[in-house]
């Protein structure tokens, strides 16, 4: 039986491949839209539904108040899905230790590691993302179980295990030998990179595999140079890098000071990008390419920027997660005028919202709030693109999803506002401008604001009704 399905609404999507910066001449809003999904599960026709072809007439039609693209996350970590809120922290290296390798440290329990993963699938149902970059688990048994739960739900994952060979005292429980890190990501990659495909070739994979060295301060030069060879072996097969970048920056004692102590380098990009001997010479391969992800990146020197950017390398902006561990704002204009990709991240637990849209809403007053001609007020269409194409460019996958460009793979939310009333109340009587092109854009802000997830009323993956 076919699967074709018309789904019917107010439409918004950054159309084409624009930057941030043109983001706004690509927003298309269809008021009474319509997008056409085959059998396939891919996008055969979007348009205003007056205008819908008639060999598509018949077929079944659900209808939203909205359709927008899949949300997608450029940074979450699985094993902090209870840990949203957790209080005796400080900032970012204090809140590691009191905090969050205790929590990470319980997923060595294979009954935990089951009904966590069963819970962070399940949250990303609700708030609707659809494809996500996934900071995993220390352990291999967390890892299966997050892998074989996104691809029992039909989400788009990918994800390493969490590579730590140094470390405080309270992160022993998350550390392996040198050796160990190694073999163990190199089975993840060889259990599960892609693994959907071995079974369907035509299709995309929904599952990828990355290696993901937690951080500098979690590794050592001999771990950065093993990964190094590794990632030289695996590159070619599409395996991730995703790490943290220049987040705590309290001088002498925090984040980026320790690396550029332990380390010895100018910059702490150099740690990633093979550079991480002292005076920062070359001891290795770089990881960064086109699928490396580094989360936060808020106190880049302008030379990390642009090596990330002629890297082609992407930022997972996390505001919530900065407000919450203090760690500073992440210069808006300075960072995409650098020509790096930036997608945005919850960063859960240190982001307290899993909801994209609410990330981007906090980064809308982050960045209004920037000191100075620094003070900007990204607009509507520049934020939707941040949270969904941006996502889907970070993840090197923008030819299968993002927009509803005809063509690419249907993932879309369907958004009713009447099940959240503050939404409802602020899409029905908030004022528009004449000007309709600034009243559609007008709507899309209190949209992208005001939505719960009580409001997203269904997540679609690939043509397939996940939730
Ligand atoms: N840096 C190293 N580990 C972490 C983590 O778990 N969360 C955040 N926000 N930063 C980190
Ligand atoms: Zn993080």
């Amino acid at each position: 039986m076919s699967s074709a399905q018309i789904y019917r609404g107010h439409v918004f999507h950054i159309a084409g491949a624009p930057d941030v910066q043109t983001a706004d001449h690509h927003l298309v809003s269809l008021p009474d839209g319509a997008v056409v999904v085959d059998d396939e599960g891919v996008i055969a026709w979007v348009g205003s539904a007056a205008d819908l072809p008639e060999q598509y007439a018949a077929l079944p039609v659900t209808t939203a108040g909205f359709l927008l693209p899949g949300f997608v996350d450029a940074h979450i970590h699985f094993p902090q899905t209870y840990s949203v809120g957790a209080y005796g922290g400080g900032q970012l290296l204090e809140w590691l230790e009191n905090c969050i390798f205790p929590a990470e440290a319980r997923l060595a329990d294979p009954a935990f590691a089951e009904k966590i993963a069963a819970d962070f699938i399940d949250r990303r149902l609700s708030v609707g993302t659809t494809a996500a970059m996934v900071f995993g688990s220390a352990f291999p048994v967390a890892q299966d179980a997050l892998f074989s739960a996104s691809l029992a739900a039909g989400l788009r994952t990918v994800s390493g295990r969490g590579i730590q060979t140094s470390g405080p005292p309270a992160a022993k429980p998350l550390m392996t030998s040198e050796a160990e890190a190694i073999e163990l990501v190199a089975a993840e990659i060889e259990c599960w990179h892609g693994r959907d495909v071995l079974v369907r070739p035509e299709r995309s994979a929904l599952v990828q595999v990355a290696i993901v060295p937690r951080f500098s301060l979690s590794t050592t030069t001999e771990t950065l140079a093993a990964l190094g060879e590794l990632y030289e072996d695996v590159r070619d097969r599409g395996v991730y890098v995703h790490s943290h970048l220049s987040e705590n920056n309290r001088p002498g004692t925090g984040e980026i000071a320790a690396v550029r102590a332990t380390y010895d380098v100018e910059h702490y990009l150099d740690t990633y990008d093979g550079l991480f001997m002292p005076g920062s010479t070359r001891g290795g391969s770089s990881l960064l390419g086109r699928r490396t992800i580094m989360a936060h990146a808020v106190h880049c020197h302008d030379d990390e920027l642009a090596r990330l950017a002629a890297a082609e390398a992407s930022i997972a902006h996390c505001p919530t997660s900065q407000l919450f561990l203090g760690s500073g704002t992440m210069p808006w204009r300075r960072t995409i005028d650098a020509g790096v990709t930036v997608a945005m991240g919850t960063d859960v637990g240190a982001g307290d919202e899993w909801l994209i849209s609410r990330v981007l809403a906090a980064g809308y007053g982050v960045h209004m709030t920037e000191p100075g001609d620094a003070a900007v007020s990204i607009g509507p269409a520049e934020l939707l693109f941040s949270g969904t194409l941006a996502g889907a460019r970070a993840l090197d996958q923008e030819q299968l999803f993002g927009n509803f460009d005809v063509g690419k793979e249907a993932d879309l939310l369907l958004i009713d506002p009447e099940r959240f009333p503050a939404l409802d109340g602020a899409i029905a009587g908030g004022i528009r401008a004449d000007d309709e092109d600034l009243a559609a854009r007008q709507t899309l802000f209190a949209l992208l604001n005001g939505l719960r997830e009580p409001a997203i009323s269904g997540v679609v993956v690939r043509g397939r009704r996940v939730r």
